[in-house]
């Protein structure tokens, strides 16, 4: 008697059966790979959880129809030869299942090796920056030009270890699925989060008894005068000194072992700093700063121990001023200072309210540049003005994504935006009217020269008061009040 044959001795299922077997084969590399490298990775979990098992679902259901179509062969047919049958007897078909057979080895090696290149590509910032192309690229622009442009995204946003691991491939998955659907917000937001602490993150490579020191920082300026005056200060950043009682004196005291600072901030962006308080780690005593019209207490879950990332909240992809992106560009020169107040032209045509989308700025740009110069004098200088405007402008101002400095402050400093000034003001009190110490203008950073021209070249090491060049603001006013990155008045 013939030993019945089974349904899935048929050719589909023959085809579903290896796409199956490829499908675990590389579901079981993918799942080695990301075991033991995969911490770096947050989506090498896409691939290895959704995509892989994708593909397994997808041959077993071809197996099943295959089986399925047999079936109603059979029953329709029941007494003509089978021709979809798999039958060894018959060289032909032999060689076909040779073939076949061949060509699915073929496969599997090719899909693990496919599986393995997809998981290099996917670790790289590659796949962050320019994948999500639309979605990633101004932090993919920023970022290349950055100090950490040779760290990796997933350093900062993922880290090491099994819990955050888990907690990057729910939201890089999450994330995709956005990215796909293109419903992401748009400017993305920030801060992130679910971030990790930074001495996961920032201390691997940066640690807080690293002494700096004093940190030089020369911050170049244009006014927005006819002449594009230059106006510089180059000041000395008191980052470390040593203070008798702290090991971690000046500005880094903030993330000393000796102490802890807490905040609470009133909005998202943690602008709003009403209640600081500070904690003495080796007598527990603690002193709260707050506010005049702060009363009551913060809610427990939303206060945060300030870190590194609560200054140095930009410290891979900065998006810069529109002030400041014209003001470097005429610093290296590609910016030419000859146009009379191109400085102020040029952030003005960067700022319309018209430009809404990428596409669109280059056009906008060229015209309100032209539309300022008419006099032929100075007409061989428009086209390069041009050009330079239009490149700053892309690489600083992204329409399609809402994201520039205008949603992405950076708290380092405080002019033109809050930044140490959320607490650094004097308003901050604790119940017996102490303030925030260091909220003069020399307890941060020394001035050594400023101006223009010999009085920059002459350095002070007592420090200089700093000289406003538009005149003495009203001490009420804070620098940000005035500055926002665009042009004064
Ligand atoms: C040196 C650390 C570091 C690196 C490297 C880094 N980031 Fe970030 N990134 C941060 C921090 C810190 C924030 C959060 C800013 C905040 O909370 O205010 C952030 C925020 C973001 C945001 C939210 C929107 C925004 O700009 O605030 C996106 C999107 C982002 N990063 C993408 C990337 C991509 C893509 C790369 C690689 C091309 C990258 N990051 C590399 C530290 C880093
Ligand atoms: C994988 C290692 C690595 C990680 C993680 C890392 N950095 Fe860095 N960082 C570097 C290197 C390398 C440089 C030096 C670049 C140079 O010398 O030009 C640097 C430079 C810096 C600088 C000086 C920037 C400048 O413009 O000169 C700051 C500030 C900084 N990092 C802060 C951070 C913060 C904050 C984090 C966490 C969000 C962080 N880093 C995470 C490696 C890292
Ligand atoms: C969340 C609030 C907060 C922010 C933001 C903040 N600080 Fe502080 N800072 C404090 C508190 C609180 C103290 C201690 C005040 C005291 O004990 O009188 C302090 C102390 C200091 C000191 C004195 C350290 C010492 O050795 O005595 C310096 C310098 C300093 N901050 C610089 C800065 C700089 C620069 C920034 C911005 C990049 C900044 N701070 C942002 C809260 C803050
Ligand atoms: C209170 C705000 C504040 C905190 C908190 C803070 N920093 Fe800084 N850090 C500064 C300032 C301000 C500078 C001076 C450079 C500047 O202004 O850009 C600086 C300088 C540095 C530099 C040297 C940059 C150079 O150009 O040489 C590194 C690296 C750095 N910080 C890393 C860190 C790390 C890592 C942490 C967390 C452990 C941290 N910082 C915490 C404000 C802060
Ligand atoms: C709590 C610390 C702190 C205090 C107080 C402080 N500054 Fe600063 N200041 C900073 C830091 C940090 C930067 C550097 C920001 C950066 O790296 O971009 C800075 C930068 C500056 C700059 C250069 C900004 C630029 O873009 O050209 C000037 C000018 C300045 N401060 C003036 C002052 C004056 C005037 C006062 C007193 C009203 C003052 N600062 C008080 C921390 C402080
Ligand atoms: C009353 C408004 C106002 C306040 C407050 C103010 N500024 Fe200015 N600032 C101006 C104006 C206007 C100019 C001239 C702008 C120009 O010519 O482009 C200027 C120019 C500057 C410049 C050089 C040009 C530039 O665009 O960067 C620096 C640096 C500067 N201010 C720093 C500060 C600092 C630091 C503070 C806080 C201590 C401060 N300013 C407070 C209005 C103000």
């Amino acid at each position: 008697m013939v030993k019945p044959r089974s349904l899935f001795n048929n050719w589909i299922s023959a085809v579903g059966g290896v796409l199956a077997v490829g499908a675990l084969f590389s579901f079981a590399l993918l799942v080695w790979i990301d075991f033991t490298h995969g911490d770096k990775n947050p989506y090498l979990g896409i691939l290895t959880y959704l995509v892989a098992p994708g593909f397994l679902i997808v041959g077993i259901a071809t197996a099943f129809a295959g089986a399925w179509a047999q079936r109603r062969w059979e029953v329709k047919h029941a007494a003509a030869p089978d021709k979809w049958r798999l039958n060894w007897s018959d060289p032909v078909q032999k060689r076909r299942v040779i073939a076949f057979s061949s060509g699915a080895v073929v496969f599997l090696m090719l899909s693990a090796f496919g599986s393995f290149q997809t998981y290099h590509y996917s670790e790289s910032n590659l796949f962050c920056g320019q994948v999500c192309h639309s979605a990633m690229n101004p932090e993919w622009v920023a970022y290349k030009r950055g100090a950490h442009a040779r760290v990796n995204c997933v350093e900062c946003h993922v880290g090491s270890g099994a819990q955050w691991f888990v907690k990057a491939k729910i939201n890089g998955t999450h994330q995709l699925i956005a990215y796909t659907l293109d419903n992401y917000n748009r400017p993305i937001g920030t801060p992130i989060k679910n971030l990790r602490p930074a001495q996961d993150t920032c201390e691997k490579c940066h640690w807080p008894e690293k002494f700096h020191g004093n940190v030089e920082i020369n911050f170049e300026h244009f006014l927005s005068d006819k002449k594009n005056t230059p106006y510089a200060a180059r000041m000395l950043l008191h980052v470390n000194k040593s203070a008798a009682d702290s090991p971690l004196g000046g500005i880094h005291w903030h993330v000393s072992p000796t102490d802890r600072v807490e905040y609470y901030a009133a909005d998202e962006k943690r602008q709003d700093i009403p209640w600081t308080r500070v904690t003495n780690l080796k007598d527990g005593t603690s002193r709260v700063f707050r506010i005049a019209s702060f009363k009551g207490e913060p809610p427990a879950d939303k206060i945060r121990v300030m870190d590194c990332m609560d200054c140095h909240n930009r410290p891979a992809h900065v998006f810069p001023t529109a002030n400041e992106a014209v003001e470097k560009a005429m610093t290296a020169g590609t910016l030419s200072t000859k146009l009379p107040n191109i400085k102020r032209v040029a952030v003005q045509a960067m700022t319309q309210k018209e430009i809404t989308t990428d596409a669109i700025a280059p056009q906008k740009i060229a015209d309100f540049i032209r539309s300022k110069y008419t006099d032929p004098a100075v007409a061989a200088e428009v086209p390069g003005a041009v050009t330079a405007v239009q490149q700053v402008f892309a690489a600083s101002i992204f329409p399609e994504r809402k994201a520039d400095w205008r949603v992405y402050p950076n708290n380092i400093g405080h002019k033109d935006w809050p930044g140490c000034f959320r607490c650094h003001d004097d308003k901050h009190k604790t119940s017996i009217g102490e303030t925030v110490r260091a909220s003069d203008c020399n307890s941060c950073h020394t001035i050594l020269s400023q101006g223009k021209g010999p009085d920059l070249e002459s350095l002070t090491a007592k420090g200089l008061k700093f000289k406003h060049p538009d005149g003495e603001p009203d001490a009420e006013l804070s620098c940000s009040d005035c500055h926002n990155g665009g042009i004064q008045k």
